[in-house]
């Protein structure tokens, strides 16, 4: 059983799917970790009986800071993996390379396109006809790593960005309890920036719609 950590900064429907994922996967998330006091992930986590800790970034003076805080608590509590999951601050290059290759951060369009936010808008103001969710793996350039696992939804014409947020998170959902589950069992690895899937390196993504059909 691999010991992951979630981090979080808001809501937390994500770490909610992890968890109800849990009971059927080789992974085990043992602590939450959020940078803000009262993101409702917290409950979440309590209501699991999850380990939780609050590092907020506000009480520390700069990244480098607060991300030694971090990677103490997450050394001390020895987890296999990390998480990102809709946790909203910027990591310095020497965090993300002490964990390369094992940590995994969704994004909420089809990468390389949109990086950074309001991916849902770019994707309208563009004209674009799919938009869709991108589980990678963390590396030092930000939303840069190498994307895993794809989920595309079609945007219709009365879509505007409440109706793709909510179709995107759907989406979110059953692809992060199942990337997470691929690093914890070995099924996914990194090396030279590319992602290895059943020990064949990827060309591009794979895209959840057609595994299941
Ligand atoms: C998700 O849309 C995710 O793609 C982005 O942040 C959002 C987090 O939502 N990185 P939640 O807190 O898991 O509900």
């Amino acid at each position: 059983m691999k010991k992951i950590a979630v981090l979080i900064s808001g809501s937390g429907s994500n770490l909610q799917a992890l968890i109800d994922y849990q009971i059927r996967a080789n992974y085990q998330i043992t602590l939450v970790i959020s940078n803000r006091p009262n993101a409702y992930g917290l409950e979440r986590a309590r209501a699991a009986h999850i380990a939780t800790s609050v590092i907020d970034h506000t009480q520390y003076s700069d990244r480098t800071a607060f991300d030694a805080a971090m990677k103490q608590t997450l050394d001390h509590a020895a987890v296999d993996a990390i998480v990102l999951a809709g946790f909203m601050r910027i990591l310095t290059p020497e965090f993300v390379q002490h964990y390369l290759g094992k940590m995994l951060n969704i994004h909420p369009s089809l990468l390389p396109k949109y990086p950074g936010l309001n991916t849902h808008q770019r994707a309208l103001d563009a004209g674009d006809t799919q938009h869709g969710v991108s589980v990678h793996f963390v590396t030092p350039e930000l939303d840069g790593g190498p994307a895993i696992l794809q989920s595309v939804i079609n945007i219709l014409p009365n879509d505007n960005v409440e109706t793709l947020q909510a179709k995107i998170h759907l989406e979110e959902h059953k692809i992060y309890p199942l990337v997470t589950q691929w690093l914890a069992t070995g099924q996914i690895h990194l090396k030279d920036n590319q992602v290895f899937y059943q020990n064949t390196q990827l060309q591009q993504p794979l895209i959840y719609q057609n595994l299941t059909s």
